[in-house]
């Protein structure tokens, strides 16, 4: 390669690496495998050994990636929180030990072998026994102030037990979901029709950094602590010591960890890891192997990025070859087009996979995938598989490059880019598509609770021009219906009598069913408890919204931004006109419901009909109160099937444990 050609090809890569890293860290969207971006950075790291003229401070090679959001304070690590080097090499591996023995060449070292997490890296302050803070990695040197959101974690100890910790003392670890959980809330999020997240990693980086502490305690995040940062007093001299310890403490820490002593056992070990992650109820990604002795840690030292003395070896996703046999694209919510392969079925890591996501515009022309292609689909983990490169010495030789389309597939109006967004959007607000969305979400329980609304209908609505927004639902004549599949006179009228009622609703579910963006149910409550009144929602300003408890600058933006389009306002107008509940006094005080007053619940695990957020929704109603964790102050634990930590603890403590036909049991009493 010539000199000229590197240095194109590292510009290229710095950019394509700054924008995964962006989706990455800041949007917890990714949109490549961790092993696809490793590789990219393996890439660019080998050409900046070749040609050393080409390195550069601010390459991503020497820095961490950044994680700070918007409506957070940011906090400085009092120690950075470094980033590890990695490898899917087993030779890679070897050279590692070798290089780390050689600098010791007196000693015999062992190494450390833990199971990898995947999830959101973050460090707890505590301060004489106290939690103080809880920060993101950020950049590294400072991150994100989560503390509200991290005390929601019920694992996490506000004090510390024992004794012999540190004054102060920051402490490393991985907030994590597990696999059930992000199956619970993925399902919920289907059923109202909002995008799903493609795996617990992501699912947890979005939620500790939602802005309302309420919405994160809906949730159930998980933490281990693997690590420590700044120590008033050096209390370790092995990093073996440190999970023991900590446990002594009261902190969550992984149980599995071998101590090895040379490639052979600690190889072994990572086979073991291989084998049992599988079972394991939280994801994986990999092993980190670290030097045992701390003294020697500190010795070894770090490059800017990375400690010397430590490596994460990552275990690859499993791949399978298949063909692409047709690209289609999707219109959700929003408007966002997503571009999906339908696939010759193959079997890939247990499922029969036949579609694959291929994210957007960019990525397509990126890879070059086109109808007819043999490409290698993976899996890691996620749910929705991923088309990682075509092979093309199979192409067929009449094959074309795929052509995004120019206009919208449902309404066939011109597709747009807004400057800095990588999704390529149908901007018309009335698209079929997104029109059958907003009807599903407006309808849900957790909405309007329309009865008989459900998507089989929505759908026939939409398709037959029956209904082209939601005030058009208002309009809607029984004998019309009757034309419906499976609708006779009964259906019909029980559906108007339905749609007629749902005037009557509580404002704050009109609020939510308006789907403005970031606004879930709690903030749509608390915005109706503050302003009383559509209008003067409508109308109020960023600033105003912004200074509201549970609302941030985001969704402050948001809401401005949804009142503000002209669509949006005549449909409200629509609305309006149609009689829908427009203003309404403190919902509390009016509560005529109050047989749960004073009654404080716990939810955990999956319930046969109701999903956790129509759950609180009925006990808030009846003047109940739902809390994320549970202790001697709960009244009653609401149960599900897989119910965990949260059920053995209420058993330890003698709380009534209920199911859900005890809770609607206990609201018609
Ligand atoms: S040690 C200086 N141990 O992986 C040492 N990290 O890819 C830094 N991670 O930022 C971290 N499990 O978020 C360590 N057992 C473990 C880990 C672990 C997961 C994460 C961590 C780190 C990232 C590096």
């Amino acid at each position: 390669m010539t000199y000229a050609k590197a240095k194109e090809r590292v510009a290229r890569l710095r950019e394509e690496i700054h924008q995964h890293d962006e989706l990455y860290y800041r949007k917890s969207a990714p949109e490549i495998s961790d092993q696809e971006y490793d590789h990219l950075k393996k890439e660019l790291a080998e050409l900046e050994e070749r040609f050393p003229s080409l390195q550069d401070e601010k390459s991503p090679t020497r820095q961490v990636g950044d994680d700070r959001a918007e409506g957070f304070e940011t906090y400085r690590h009092r120690e950075p929180m470094m980033s590890l080097d990695n490898t899917y090499s087993e030779e890679e591996l070897r050279n590692f030990l070798q290089r780390v023995q050689k600098l010791f060449p007196s000693k015999t070292c062992s190494f450390l072998v833990e199971p990898k997490l995947d999830g959101v890296a973050v460090s707890l302050t505590y301060e004489n026994g106290r939690l103080v803070r809880a920060v993101t990695r950020g950049n590294g040197v400072e991150g994100d102030d989560i503390t509200k959101n991290v005390q929601t974690i019920e694992e996490i100890p506000h004090r510390l037990a024992g004794s012999g910790w540190p004054e102060v003392m920051e402490v490393r670890g991985e907030i994590f979901m597990t696999f059930a959980e992000f199956s619970r809330i993925n399902a919920e999020r289907e059923k109202n029709g909002q995008a799903l997240y493609a795996n617990p990693r992501n699912l947890a980086a979005g939620t500790v950094k939602l802005l309302d502490a309420r919405e994160v305690s809906q949730r159930d995040l998980q933490i281990v602590l693997y690590g420590l940062g700044y120590l008033s007093d050096e209390v370790f001299a092995e990093q073996a010591e440190i999970s023991p310890k900590l446990r002594e403490w009261g902190l969550p820490v992984v149980d599995w960890t071998r101590l090895t002593e040379n490639f052979e056992d600690a190889w072994a070990a990572i086979q073991e890891l291989d084998e049992l992650r599988r079972t394991l109820p939280f994801p994986t990604d990999g092993a980190v192997l670290k030097l045992n002795d701390r003294a020697l840690q500190r010795q070894a030292g770090a490059t800017a990025k990375a400690p010397r003395w430590a490596i994460a070896y990552k275990f690859s996703a499993e791949q399978a070859e298949t063909v692409v046999e047709e690209i289609v694209v999707q219109v959700g919510r929003t408007g966002a087009v997503t571009p999906v392969a339908n696939l010759r079925p193959v079997l890939l890591a247990g499922t029969t996979v036949s579609r694959a996501t291929l994210h957007n515009r960019d990525e397509i022309e990126r890879k070059d995938v086109r109808v007819g292609d043999t490409v290698i689909v993976e899996k890691a983990g996620e749910i929705i598989p991923a088309v990682v490169r075509v092979l093309t010495d199979k192409r067929p030789t009449d094959s074309r490059p795929y052509v995004f389309p120019t206009h919208c597939p449902e309404c066939g109006t011109e597709l747009v880019r807004l400057p800095g967004e990588v999704a390529t959007r149908c901007p018309n607000l009335s698209c079929p598509a997104q029109v059958r969305r907003r009807l599903r979400h407006f309808a849900s329980r957790v909405c309007l609770d329309i009865e008989g609304l459900g998507e089989a209908v929505v759908n026939q609505l939409v398709d037959r021009e029956m209904v082209k927004d939601l005030a058009d639902l208002y309009d809607l004549q029984a004998e019309e219906l009757e034309r419906l599949e499976k609708f006779a006179r009964k259906s019909s009228e029980n559906l108007v009598r339905a749609i007629d009622q749902s005037r009557e609703k509580e404002l704050w579910r009109l609020v939510h069913g308006l789907g403005i963006q970031h606004v879930g149910a709690t903030a749509a409550k608390d915005l109706v408890r503050h302003f009383g009144s559509l209008d003067r929602l409508a109308n109020a300003d960023e600033s105003e919204l912004a200074a509201l408890h549970g609302i941030g600058e985001i969704m402050a933006r948001s809401i401005v931004t949804y009142f503000a389009n002209e669509q949006n306002r005549e449909l409200l107008a629509r609305l309006k006109a149609r009689g829908l509940k427009w203003e309404e006094q403190s919902s509390e005080e009016d509560a005529s419901d109050r047989s749960l007053l004073g009654k404080t619940f716990v939810i955990t695990g999956t319930l046969p009909n109701y999903n956790r957020e129509e759950a609180t929704v009925l006990i808030e109603q009846a003047s109940g109160k739902v809390t994320s964790s549970v202790s001697k102050k709960t009244d009653y634990l609401l149960a599900g099937t897989d119910a965990g930590s949260k059920l053995t603890k209420a058993q330890k403590l003698g709380i009534t444990i209920i199911a859900e036909k005890d809770l609607l049991q206990l609201l018609n009493t």
